[in-house]
């Protein structure tokens, strides 16, 4: 039943490491396997944040288990137009930290298209690149990424099946994705130039690469959906030997995940019922208890009422068990024991850590929530996981050292100290170039702005000073977007605060599935630690529940919800004025991704949706929910 769907192989993986361990085999055993022949292996590479931990497997392999890259002949996917290959965001520039300065392959065997090139020899330039590509014997295994509106290459949307190398104009939202890299929008190429879609389907065999939520619909769409040039990686169907690698979030929405009922037999779990009979009733536009049995069999759903019906029982159950998460009591009811309510009872006081992975995730996130628990008299100790440092503009940075300068002035404290910091800092500021390390100096004052905000959305939350914990996690002390791998110190820090706090219930984000970012480690490096502490059967967590808030982005789906905290009108607007503290992440901040509202928008806006969606469904009408899933560890 699946192959109806699915057009293209696919193979899901634990997550992105174990995919790209696994590729880095097959890559290295096809390249082993060419040497003991005597021949050549043509691999065509790609750039991006997905392929780089395959570049550190395979720079693994070389280092400790001798693979070599001496038969190796490389031609990458493309590169940014004009851009010069020594520029810190160019191609060259990439593949050299990710994977060629590590590895003993031949630089004349490197083939880079040339970002310099003259605009009126692209056409020659164009077809030596494909003459070369043949010369070499053609690519024996090209890798590609995928980008969120389907370009594989730069090729995107509406290129043409029948495309070439050449020059190729990127769409806005692929330059807005790929802004972290520049220092805005406005520096990112209009242009670029790519391998076309002929290119790469001249290739013997094609390894597509994708992980996180963010990917999880082109996904679905270039796999399910009909070929068509508005998606490129549609036309990979094509293609004889081609396989895409997920991991889980990347390959949730095809209609296996989805919609299990109709690519084959199930068994139905109760989060199960919920989602089929959700989607069904989101789809239709109906509230839960109108839902009918016509309506359940026209979606394929005849099984779920062949093992749970009649149609009213399913409904009802449903719909109940939505009612249920609702509360207006995070840490539980003290004054009385309500059945089925998401927290229990006792301790009527419960000790709670928030975890935050930035100084505001815990406003933005679950702002409503935080303030409820306060009010409600639970002792809350917050645990700042990073510092949050690299999110701070120069230009708030030196304000706040003219406000120094001018404090320690006013009050005749040594105002030649406060200066020199003002000089070194505006002389830094002002060669600084893109991609400059902030001086540590500089990085400190970036990390204190955020901790005085972080520390007045606490008095203003009600936290106790002594509640509030500055984690400063060391894999993100780098300076740079890009981060160090997590430690066991990371781990470790974790660990003793939960140790000391003993809580009882732990809130954390869990963006789980964005694979790259600070909130996915953040999650990992605290779950790790919970996990350590379980199994040594520790007491500091032996009555502590897990729940887990969405980062900034996005929303848990309606049938993952196990608790749903309303918010009057009235909390949105205390919640709003939370967010407001942070003044550094207010009116354009320094990583806007390719949103433009404000974090108080988006979480308003989120929250919003949420409480619309239930109210869709014929269940309460609210101005806002925070929505919380039960994890367990
Ligand atoms: C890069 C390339 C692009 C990327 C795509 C996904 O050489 O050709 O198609 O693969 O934009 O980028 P990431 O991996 O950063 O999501």
């Amino acid at each position: 039943m699946i192959a109806i769907f699915e057009k293209i192989p696919i193979q899901i993986h634990e997550d992105s490491k174990t995919a790209s361990k696994k590729i880095a085999q097959e890559i290295a055993a096809l390249i082993k396997d060419k040497a003991s022949k005597k021949q050549n292996c043509v691999l065509g590479m790609a750039t991006g944040s997905t392929p780089k931990t395959l570049y550190a497997e395979l720079v693994r392999l070389h280092k400790e288990k001798g693979l070599s890259f001496k038969n190796v002949i490389t031609f990458n996917l493309d590169e940014y137009y004009p851009m010069k290959p020594d520029a810190p965001q160019s191609y060259h520039t990439f593949m050299n930290k990710h994977l060629f300065q590590h590895i003993d392959i031949d630089p004349k065997n490197i083939h880079i298209p040339d970002g310099t090139i003259d605009k009126s020899s692209m056409h020659n330039y164009g077809k030596a690149f494909e003459k070369a590509i043949e010369d070499a014997g053609g690519i024996d295994l090209q890798i590609l990424g995928i980008g969120l509106n389907g370009h594989i290459g730069f090729n995107e949307p509406g290129s043409s099946r029948n495309s070439i190398t050449r020059i190729a104009a990127l769409d806005n939202g692929t330059r807005l994705a790929n802004a972290y890299e520049f220092n805005n929008i406005s520096d990112v190429p209009r242009l670029a130039l790519t391998m076309g879609i002929t290119t790469i389907l001249k290739s013997k065999k094609i390894v597509l690469l994708a992980f996180g939520a963010s990917k999880a619909e082109i996904i679905r769409a270039s796999i399910e959906e009909k070929i068509t040039e508005r998606i490129p990686a549609s036309l990979l169907q094509e293609h004889e030997d081609c396989i895409f690698h997920l991991d889980q979030a990347s390959a949730s929405k095809l209609t296996r995940f989805e919609a299990p009922w109709l690519t084959g037999q199930i068994k139905w779990t109760e989060k199960l019922i919920r989602k089929a009979v959700c989607s069904l009733a989101i789809q239709l536009k109906k509230p839960l208890l109108m839902l009918s049995k016509e309506d359940y069999l026209n979606e394929g759903l005849a099984d779920l009422l062949e093992k749970h019906g009649p149609v009213g029982n399913i409904n009802l159950r449903v719909f109940n068990g939505l009612r249920d998460t609702i509360t207006g009591w995070p840490g539980g009811k003290p004054t009385e024991e309500v059945p089925r309510h998401p927290e229990r009872r006792n301790p009527a006081q419960k000790r709670v850590i928030i975890f935050s992975p930035h100084p505001d995730d815990d406003i933005i996130s679950m702002g409503g929530t935080f303030l409820r628990l306060a009010q409600q008299g639970h002792d809350i100790h917050v645990g700042y996981q990073t510092s949050g440092n690299i999110a701070v503009s120069d230009e708030f940075v030196m304000r706040q050292i003219d406000f120094a300068v001018e404090f320690d002035g006013n009050f005749s404290i040594d105002k030649s100290r406060a200066s020199k910091i003002w000089d070194d800092a505006a002389s830094f500021i002002k060669t600084k170039k893109q991609h400059d390390k902030d001086t540590p100096e500089i990085r400190n004052i970036k990390g204190m702005i955020r901790r005085t905000e972080a520390r007045a959305t606490c008095r203003y939350v009600g936290v106790k000073d002594e509640n509030i914990h500055f984690m400063n996690l060391p894999f993100y002390e780098t300076g740079l977007i890009a981060k160090n791998p997590p430690t066991d110190e990371d781990v470790n820090i974790h660990m003793e605060l939960i140790q000391k706090i003993k809580p009882h219930q732990i809130f954390a984000a869990g963006d789980f599935a964005d694979p790259h970012g600070t909130h996915k480690v953040c999650f990992e490096v605290m779950f790790e630690a919970l996990k350590r502490l379980k199994s040594a059967n520790d007491p500091s967590v032996a009555d502590c529940r897990l729940w887990l808030y969405r980062g900034a982005w996005a929303e848990w789906d309606i049938w993952d919800i196990d608790m749903a905290i309303p918010m009057s009108p009235d909390q949105v607007l205390e919640k709003r004025n939370g967010i407001f503290i942070h003044q550094s992440q207010k009116d354009g901040v320094v990583f806007q991704g390719n949103d433009s509202r404000e974090f108080w928008q988006r979480a308003e806006d989120r929250n919003a949706e949420t409480a619309k969606l239930f109210d869709q469904l014929g269940l309460p009408q609210y101005a806002a929910l925070e929505a919380f899933m039960r994890y367990e560890y």
